[in-house]
């Protein structure tokens, strides 16, 4: 049966790669890659390359998957990359599909799978679970993020924040992800639902790369200053 695996590449540390990982990257004979527009180079790519020996160099396939809300270009975007990805595996070749930290967490894959399964059952399917960026980033800061009876809620902060401050009053531990430059709009938010100022507060910007900024201090001490301003950013707030 003709097999496409999806392997978690972690967060950014070459290291943080399972085994199982690693040998599905190299025994590969086509890896497809995300990208987010014509020509820029796939930041999961970067993660994998130096696994890639010369003399057994695979095909590599930038796909793009723009980063828009609209949903018929997205759409559009997922089948066509299904396709592509359907005729590799369909003529042969092993083919792996790379994702940065694990393929079930705001992933591309996420899509290419139901995309896949519903046009090309024939394809099996297999998933290696990747470390998760938020887990990288308790690791780091040395922050649990629920013990006990805690709970937590993981939130993408470039899409409607309305929700947040509900969330968070039944919440001890806030995790943001997705785009650090909506994350100032949630500081209010947090305070008026019942996080004081004595509360956790972490963030951190390109965990695993050469440019890793990591900060952690009181909800209450957070200013401007304190924010980042990128899209591979994570920022965690818990209840004192
Ligand atoms: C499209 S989501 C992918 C999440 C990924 N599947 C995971 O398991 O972590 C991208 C978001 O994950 C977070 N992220 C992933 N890797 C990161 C890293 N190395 N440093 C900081 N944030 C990261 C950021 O919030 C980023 O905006």
């Amino acid at each position: 049966m003709p097999e496409l695996i999806c392997v978690g590449c972690g967060p950014g540390d070459p290291e943080l790669l399972t085994v199982k990982a690693v040998n599905a990257i190299k025994s590969a004979e086509v890896i497809v890659c995300p990208t987010s527009q014509e020509g820029k180079p796939s930041i999961v790519y970067s993660i994998i390359s130096s696994l890639i020996e010369e003399s057994k160099k695979p095909e590599v396939v930038n796909l793009v998957f723009p980063m828009v809300k609209e949903k018929e270009t997205l759409e559009n975007s997922w089948q066509q990359n299904t396709q592509t990805i359907a005729e590799k595996v369909l003529s042969g070749k092993k083919v792996v599909y790379l994702t940065i930290g694990d393929p079930y967490l705001y992933s591309t894959w996420i899509y290419i799978h139901r995309e896949l399964q519903a046009k090309h059952p024939e394809i099996k399917i297999s998933v290696i679970p990747g470390i998760v960026s938020m887990f990288t980033f308790a690791s780091k800061v040395g922050i649990s993020l629920a013990e006990g009876a805690e709970t937590m809620a993981v939130i993408p902060s470039c899409y409607d924040l309305s929700r947040v401050k509900e969330t968070a009053k039944n919440c001890d531990t806030m995790i943001f992800l997705k785009d650090g430059r909506y994350f100032d709009q949630v500081i209010k938010l947090l305070k008026e639902a019942g996080f004081p100022d004595s509360s956790i507060f972490a963030i951190g910007q390109d965990l695993g790369t050469d440019h890793e900024i990591i900060k952690k201090l009181t909800l209450g001490e957070v200013t401007k200053d304190t924010m980042t301003t990128k899209y591979f950013s994570i920022m965690v707030v818990k209840r004192a």
